[in-house]
């Protein structure tokens, strides 16, 4: 009898969006204990899709081909193996995989360091729902970071987080007042997007919206008034001026410690891993030249915290901010969809459904 099959979408030869195809493959099976199936309703992409189907993060990781897209997904348990007792079929769940797969009809997953998974709370679109695992991680973990680095926590605090549209800033702005009673909440978006900040966000959210394209933000926003910046766009330096000297906190999610690196991806060769801690050094000395703190922010796995961020959607306290969606079966939509994610021009989270 043939093998059955499964639509994804990916590469079988590593390429850019442009060369995106759909692949038919085996529909994966258990074959281990801790083996987890999910059918997919709903995967994210974000840059490292990308870069992993281009086959640039094979200095960091081995990547064999075809690489399917999609590492954040949603959807419900379709089997586990036997010694699986969190999840049973049917459940509704969303997470993460470093090993990307998402978009694909069928995700198996295989117990490994990088893998995250949680069950979805029932009044969450499996659209909605794949906005959030490796964005939340990320977020929670720099902001609960900041939180008990701050005297006193960020409670109070001025808070600056340039790129407030992008898939990390959508999501860090939507929590900062609510849940860590920041006071003022600044950030940076383009011309067009100035506009979609209160009509996304609503009013309170966001205190000072300023124009990177027209305006200089430094000015804009006061020397020496931030407390904490979360730097989602290369921007540490440039403004380096905002940040209270003596207690200032900059945190980054565009920077690594080779460690950090070595600990996701084991087999990241060691002179890459030194390359960046030399260039963590070099970072932070020029950062507390200004008196300020600073370091990369390193995302671990964590059910609790996307437990948090399932709570804090089914309570509307945050929602995803989706910038488009496409159908696996539109492959032309899928590529258009993820070279916005390659230009790093986009809104939110760019997700493609499954049927
Ligand atoms: N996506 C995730 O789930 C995730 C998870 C963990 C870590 N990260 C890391 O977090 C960092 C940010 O990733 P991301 O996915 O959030 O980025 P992204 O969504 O790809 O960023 C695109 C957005 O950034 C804005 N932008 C670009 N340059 C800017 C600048 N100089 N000033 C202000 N806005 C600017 C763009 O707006 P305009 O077009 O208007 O300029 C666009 O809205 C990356 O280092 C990534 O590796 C991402």
């Amino acid at each position: 009898m043939a093998e059955p099959t499964m639509r994804a979408v990916g590469v079988s030869a590593f390429a850019g969006p442009a060369k995106y195809e759909h692949l038919i493959l085996p529909i994966p099976t258990i074959t281990g204990d801790e083996d987890i199936l999910v059918r997919v309703k709903a995967t994210s992409l974000a840059g490292p899709d990308v870069a992993r189907a281009a086959g640039t993060l094979r200095i960091v990781q081995t990547i064999k081909l075809p690489v399917i897209i999609g590492s954040d997904f949603a959807g419900t348990i379709a089997a586990v193996g036997s010694a699986v007792t969190a999840f049973r079929p049917g459940d509704r769940v969303f997470g993460f995989t470093v090993n990307g797969g998402g978009a694909a009809e069928y995700l198996l997953l295989k117990p490994h360091r990088m893998l995250c998974l949680a069950k979805l709370p029932d009044n969450i679109s499996f659209e909605d729902a794949s906005y959030f695992p490796s964005t939340s991680l990320t977020i929670i973990q720099a902001l609960d970071a900041a939180e008990a680095a701050i005297p006193g926590g960020l409670k109070g605090k001025t808070v600056f987080i340039p790129a407030g549209l992008s898939a990390t800033g959508s999501l860090a702005l939507q929590l900062l007042k609510p849940v860590y009673d920041v006071k003022k909440v600044i950030t940076t978006v383009s011309t067009a997007k100035v506009s979609r900040i209160i009509e996304l966000f609503g009013e309170g959210k966001v205190d000072q919206t300023i124009d990177y394209t027209t305006q200089n933000v430094v000015e804009a926003i006061g020397p020496q008034t931030v407390d904490f910046m979360l730097d989602t766009c290369y921007s540490s330096m440039k403004y380096i001026q905002i940040m209270k000297p003596g207690t200032g906190i900059l945190y980054t999610l565009t920077g690594k410690k080779g460690a950090d690196l070595r600990e996701d991806f084991p087999t990241a060769p060691w002179l890459v891993a030194k390359i960046l801690d030399v260039a963590n050094a070099v970072q932070t000395w020029r950062v507390s030249r200004w008196g300020v703190a600073y370091k990369p922010v390193f995302t671990k796995m964590s059910v609790y915290d996307l437990q948090r961020v399932g709570e804090w959607a089914q309570s509307g306290t945050v929602k995803a901010i989706v910038g488009d969606t496409a159908d696996l079966a539109d492959l032309e939509r899928v590529k258009a969809l993820a070279t916005v994610v390659e230009k790093k021009n986009g809104l939110g989270k760019y997700i493609i459904t499954i049927e």
